[in-house]
């Protein structure tokens, strides 16, 4: 399941300010957080999925392209505001491009790093979602 999660800001005359709690906007208990910065020009990451965990994805500062593959159909997101938010709960396919230098993409996940969680080949996703 994607889903995308409009963030509401408490903006006033100072500025904004996002507040993300679990069970309001994070519909999960959140056990790590990740960020991505200082992307290199040309460079796409991911290219995995997960069998086991849910993330909410989004851009804290600049911006990249979110592809989602369900395996199925692909979407990509443009991922251009800290107000927009993605979960995804599921087995999907991610990868990330056209990072802007200033993005910083922040990663909220619902369990700890663990490699044997992931799915790094295509086929092997494929055949998993079978
Ligand atoms: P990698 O999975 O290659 O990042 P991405 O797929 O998002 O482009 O992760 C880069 C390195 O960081 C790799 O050696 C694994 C390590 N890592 C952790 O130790 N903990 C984590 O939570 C994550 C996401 C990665």
């Amino acid at each position: 399941m994607i889903k995308q999660i409009e963030f509401k800001p408490r903006g006033d005359e100072r500025g904004s300010l996002i507040a993300l709690e679990v069970n309001q906007e994070i519909p999960f208990s959140i056990q790590r957080i990740y960020y991505i910065y200082g992307t290199k020009p040309d460079v796409s990451r991911g290219f995995h999925a997960h069998k086991n965990l849910q993330q909410v994805i989004f851009a804290a500062s600049g911006a990249c392209d979110l592809l989602l593959d369900d395996g199925v159909t692909k979407q990509t997101i443009r991922l251009d505001s800290p107000e927009k938010g993605i979960l995804i709960n599921g087995v999907v396919w991610r990868e990330m491009h056209n990072f802007t230098p200033d993005c910083v993409l922040m990663v909220l996940a619902s369990d700890v790093y663990d490699e044997s969680d992931y799915l790094r080949d295509y086929d092997e996703f494929l055949n998993w979602i079978k």
